[in-house]
């Protein structure tokens, strides 16, 4: 290609971008003023005001044909706050933050900015409320505001946003109760925040992943229509109790954390294995009482310990742990009496089998049992707590 030519080119391809609004110019300003790079970052060394075009010299900006701001990339690694002028870049589909140390409150009016898809405000330090502007973000696809100070009641609106996929607020301090969802999420993640109150009702089927773990929800869970594309679900250390409802069980479910909570029980239907093979599912640490049902046999993972689970431990564990479907099983301090082996049996070395803390007569565990550190020192309940469960003909 000739020099000319590109030249030409050049020109062309300029010609056709309009220079920056002078009212984004401005807010550009503000925001610039508001901010500075800590110690070691040069993020605003490209951002100089005196160059003509700053569409095509800042970093982390870029702008529509007709010069008006349309992506905010800001840091990593900033101090400061964010400036309100942020609501006069109107033509704004993306404003995103990286990591750094960021106080103050959230820009108060985002009414002004209906084009916004992408929101992700994570790990800096923000505080307050999330302002009532947000809920006329209808083109809002991702909202990710994880890891800061922000508090008050989760807005009721977040979840009904119209286009709304990704909602992740972890680790701020939200409280209140979470509202009915009828935004199409498929990723919630609220963990770590201080929500409390019930499950809502139902949540969108086209959730694939979802936490609320480490807040102080409670009740029941109401059996609920079936989250087909459920893969991940993490409700641990809540105060739920109850039952823990089939429909829970999805078939497309890779990871199921449900450990320290109430739980009293595990409703499954009359099917055989609701697990696909290689899910970890983690019960533990809940109340659950009554004899284990088969119906978890699929997991590749499986926590059951420190729960009041009685009885004799069925056959198709053994089974699995065997024929290598599952490589860690759970079960110390509950009361089972019987683990169905036998001594030609061989357990697979990957096998990690925990059974300490139980209520069997007699006890093939020794040698079988290869326990976390913490617990394997305790290899059988006392007798005294033992003795209702040895009498089959009594359920005590
Ligand atoms: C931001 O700060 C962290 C922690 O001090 C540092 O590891 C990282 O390299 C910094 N990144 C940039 C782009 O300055
Ligand atoms: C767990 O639930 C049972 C029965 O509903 C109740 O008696 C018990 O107090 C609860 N325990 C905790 C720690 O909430
Ligand atoms: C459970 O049993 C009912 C009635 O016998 C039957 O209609 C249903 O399909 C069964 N469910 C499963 C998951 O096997
Ligand atoms: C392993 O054993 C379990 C329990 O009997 C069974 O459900 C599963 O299909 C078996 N898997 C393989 C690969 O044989
Ligand atoms: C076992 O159950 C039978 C029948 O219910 C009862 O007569 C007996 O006293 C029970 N024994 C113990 C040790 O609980």
């Amino acid at each position: 290609m000739s020099y000319t030519f590109f030249l030409l080119l050049l020109s062309l391809v300029h010609s056709t971008f309009s220079s920056l609004a002078p009212t984004d110019r401005a807010a550009l300003q503000s925001i610039r003023d508001s901010l500075t790079d800590m110690p070691g970052s040069a993020f605003f060394s490209s951002w100089d005001f005196t160059v003509p075009d700053p569409c095509s010299s800042f970093s982390g900006l870029t702008c529509s044909s007709r010069g008006r701001v349309t992506g905010l990339t800001l840091g990593p690694n900033l101090s400061g706050s964010l400036s309100p002028s942020i609501s006069i870049l109107t033509h704004l589909t993306q404003l995103i933050l990286y990591p750094g140390s960021v106080t103050g409150p959230l820009p108060p009016r985002f009414d002004s900015l209906p084009l916004l898809r992408v929101i992700s405000l994570t790990r800096n330090r923000l505080t307050g409320p999330i302002p009532v502007s947000f809920s006329s973000l209808s083109n809002l696809h991702t909202l990710d505001l994880s890891y800061n100070q922000l508090s008050g009641s989760l807005p009721p609106f977040l979840t009904t946003l119209p286009r709304l996929k990704v909602l992740v607020l972890a680790s701020n301090h939200f409280s209140n109760n979470l509202k009915p969802v009828s935004s199409p999420l498929f990723h919630l993640d609220l963990k770590m925040n201080q929500i409390s109150g019930q499950l809502p009702p139902a949540f969108p089927t086209t959730l694939r992943y979802l936490s609320l773990s480490g807040n102080s929800m409670q009740g029941t869970i109401n059996a609920m229509e079936p989250l087909t594309e459920l893969i991940y679900i993490d409700l641990s250390m809540n105060q739920f109790t109850g039952a823990i409802p089939s429909s829970l069980f999805s078939p497309t479910i890779s990871t199921m954390f449900l450990q320290r909570n109430n739980f009293t029980s595990i409703a499954t239907s009359n099917a055989t294995s609701l697990l696909p093979e290689g899910s970890i599912v983690d019960l533990s640490h809940n109340s659950i009482s009554g004899e284990l049902t088969p119906a978890l046999v699929g997991a590749e993972a499986l926590f059951l310990n420190n729960n009041r689970l009685t009885g004799d431990i069925p056959e198709e564990y053994v089974k699995s742990l065997i024929n290598g479907t599952t490589k860690q099983l759970f079960l110390q301090h509950n009361y089972f009496t019987r683990f169905p082996w036998n001594s030609g049996l061989q357990l697979p070395d990957s096998v990690s089998l925990c059974l300490s803390y139980n209520c069997m007569e007699t006890d093939p565990v020794v040698g079988l049992s290869t326990c976390p550190i913490e617990v394997a020192p305790l290899l059988s309940r006392p007798a005294s707590q033992c003795s209702r469960f040895y009498n089959h003909s009594s359920t005590g």
